[in-house]
């Protein structure tokens, strides 16, 4: 299958050279040797939950960072483990791993603000308006302090009763009233504006009572306006997958919310490398579903014990579970990314531009929203400061409109030279706001400044978060060269 692939993409471009054709093509992408490579190349994430005490393991940390390029704490943003005694926390394991994933270009999810499990004893011990808002509080002082740090939070976690219900879990949260989860994403999206807020649950693997239970809350939170982002299908599976757990995650998207994998593994057995890769094909046929994330990394990390539930085995080798995860990554239908150059680009989408040399994502340092403010490189984590629109300015030319701030690339001062600042302006139209897309090879495109003809590069070619992007005479380098990854 791949080998004739590679044969058909070589023969398409021999034609096109040999008809004289001026654009160049845009070969489907070579396939991902690692997870998260196979992953982005399909525009999704790829986690793994970690224990921080592991991360001074080599074998352990050397398989997250090689494969993964999100996680999420197995335990340690948990309130039992963040705040021990009330109005005391303790952020230690939790920054911990935001600091690992800063330094490796990770994207972090929380687990979790609330749930019923896991409280600490002082909470799991108080009731009424008492508890409600010392749970409130849990909530805006976590979120506040990872403020801008975590691409999605489970705000909420297992609030849902198994069995043909479809009625909320009896807890001590949920007897401070019906309404304490939308309590608490009110106060999740206040304190942190920037994170896709999701719901979280188990056995909601297919369509039945609980996911419907969860399903009508969804819809009911988006009528009223709730702000919930996103919701997490757990997936601890066993020996069979319900035949319509592609349709149950496409029900939820069809909602207006993303939806994620969040804590899969799998019962050893027969099926486990084709249950995994069938979920992987879910989800890529999901537009909507934005990742997926293992809970753990090797057999013997896993909560499940003698399940041997994961990718890797003790030893740290990939088993044949995650070959399938893999293949399925790589055959997985490609989702719309970089337009055949020459055909234009979608001025209705929004794209993530990924920088060739770097592989980081155009970004509004710190999610500015003022004028003037540095264009820089960060690592891609589809966040609205590095999402753009092509605004059609005619003669080929495009503004660059940001996601986040509605303000368009612009070449301060109308500068001419060479390391010319880029800067995020309002959208005046200006010749140095336009840009025209020139074609460089496998689809990637350089940005030409109409008033100075530069290009958009990133400054010295660096590979930092926070590189800095400016202008350039167009000598075609990887740093000047971007990939339109539309995502939206
Ligand atoms: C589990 C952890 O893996 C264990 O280490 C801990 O002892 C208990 O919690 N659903 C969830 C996760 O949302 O937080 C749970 O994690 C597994 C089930």
């Amino acid at each position: 299958m791949k080998p004739m692939r590679k044969m058909l993409a070589a023969a398409t471009l021999a034609v096109a050279l040999t008809t004289g054709m001026t654009v160049a093509l845009n070969p489907a992408a070579a396939a991902g040797t690692t997870l998260k490579a196979a992953a982005a190349e399909k525009g999704r994430y790829f986690g793994a939950a970690v224990a921080t005490g592991k991360l001074s393991t080599g074998a352990y940390t050397t398989i997250l960072n090689r494969e993964f390029n999100s996680v999420v704490a197995e335990n340690e943003m948990k309130w039992a483990s963040n705040e021990p005694q009330q109005g005391q926390f303790n952020h230690s394991g939790g920054d911990r791993l935001v600091s690992h994933a800063q330094a490796n270009g990770m994207s972090v999810r929380g687990h979790t603000l609330l749930w019923h499990a896991q409280q600490p004893g002082w909470a799991q011990g108080m009731s009424g308006s008492a508890l409600r808002n010392a749970a409130i509080n849990h909530v805006t002082q976590v979120a506040t302090h990872y403020r801008g740090k975590i691409h999605s939070w489970d705000v909420v976690n297992e609030a849902f009763a198994d069995g043909g219900s479809g009625a909320r879990r009896d807890s001590n949260l949920q007897r401070t009233g019906n309404d304490w989860i939308e309590a608490a994403f009110r106060a999740a999206r206040a304190a942190d504006p920037g994170a896709k807020l999701c719901y979280n649950d188990y056995n909601t693997d297919g369509i039945n009572a609980k996911s419907t239970g969860i399903y009508n809350m969804v819809r009911d939170f988006k009528s009223r306006g709730v702000p919930i982002d996103c919701v997490g299908f757990q997936s601890h599976l066993g020996t069979s997958l319900a035949g319509d757990y592609q349709a149950n995650l496409q029900r939820f998207a069809d909602l207006g919310v993303d939806v994620q994998i969040t804590e899969l593994d799998v019962m050893t057995g027969g099926n486990q490398a084709s249950i995994f890769g069938a979920v992987t094909r879910a989800c890529l046929a999901v537009s909507r579903c934005t990742g997926i994330t293992t809970w753990g990394v090797r057999d013997c990390d896993s909560w499940r014990g003698s399940d041997n539930a994961l990718l890797f085995d003790c030893n740290g080798n990939k088993k044949a579970a995650y070959t399938a995860v893999l293949d399925a990554l790589n055959g997985g239908s490609t989702p719309p990314t970089t337009p055949p150059p020459g055909s234009g680009v979608d001025t209705s989408a929004w794209y993530v531009l990924i920088n060739r040399n770097s592989g980081k994502a155009l970004d509004v340092y710190a999610s500015a929203t003022s004028d003037g403010a540095r264009i820089s490189q960060w690592s891609r984590n589809n966040g609205v400061n590095q999402q753009w629109q092509f605004v059609d300015s005619g003669s080929g030319y495009y503004r660059v409109k940001s996601r986040n701030s509605s303000k368009v690339l612009d070449v301060s001062g109308f500068s001419t030279a060479d390391g010319g600042a880029i800067v995020q302006w309002s959208d005046l139209n200006g010749t140095n706001q336009q840009f025209r897309l020139a074609n460089s090879a496998d689809g990637y495109v350089r940005l030409i400044n109409r008033n100075s003809n530069k290009a958009v590069e990133v400054q010295g070619a660096s590979t930092a978060d926070g590189g800095n992007v400016v202008q350039y005479a167009d000598w075609g380098g990887n740093n000047q060269q971007w990939q339109l990854v539309r995502i939206g």
